[in-house]
């Protein structure tokens, strides 16, 4: 069975793991690269699990996928560095990692979730689409020749 749990600096050593996996893994899918945060200190990644929400799928058969969510100054949440191990794809690891993205956009309060997904990821895009989530019309170039879409979940009025 598949359990997300929410990473603490602590965690920093399996965070980091996993995080350069899913940039060699997919470098197409994400803006930074592993190159720039292979050279990251160990303050970094801590920096990251204490100023940032990362979820981390575990599978029995070790990390299956990784989301993190962030608070913006607007009172929207962001989305960010959505990752689901090859072996683990398509058995609903990525469905657990939205829904706990949802779960603490709405524990917050927070207005809406909003994410970027690269111009023709359809896989990724259909997923968030599955939860709720629609294109804002909002492009932002991305990596060379491959421009990127926003997202955004609006929880549904009570
Ligand atoms: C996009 C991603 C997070 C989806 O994770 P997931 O848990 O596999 O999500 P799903 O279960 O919805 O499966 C996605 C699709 O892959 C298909 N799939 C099934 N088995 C698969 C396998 N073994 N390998 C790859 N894809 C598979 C599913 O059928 C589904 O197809 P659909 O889009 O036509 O419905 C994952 O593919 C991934 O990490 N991709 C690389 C990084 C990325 O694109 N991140 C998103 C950044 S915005």
């Amino acid at each position: 069975m598949t359990k997300v749990r929410l990473l603490d600096a602590e965690d920093w050593g399996l965070y980091r793991a996993v995080r350069l996996e899913s940039l060699a893994d997919s470098p197409e899918a994400f803006c930074s690269t592993l190159a720039r945060e292979e050279a990251f200190a160990p303050d970094v990644w801590q920096g990251r699990l204490a100023a940032r929400n990362t979820f981390l799928a575990e599978t029995g058969d070790g990390p299956g996928g990784i989301v993190t969510v962030l608070a913006a100054e607007d009172g929207t949440g962001e989305l960010v560095g959505m990752w689901v191990a090859p072996a683990a794809r398509g058995r609903g690891v990525g469905d657990l990692l939205v829904r706990a993205a949802l779960d603490w956009t709405a524990e917050r309060g927070l207005t809406e979730l909003r994410l970027w997904v690269v111009e023709g990821n359809r896989h990724a895009e259909r997923l968030y689409a599955r939860h709720g989530f629609a294109r804002t019309g909002v492009t932002q170039p991305g990596r060379p020749g491959a421009g990127q879409v926003q997202m955004a979940h609006v929880p549904a009025p009570a």
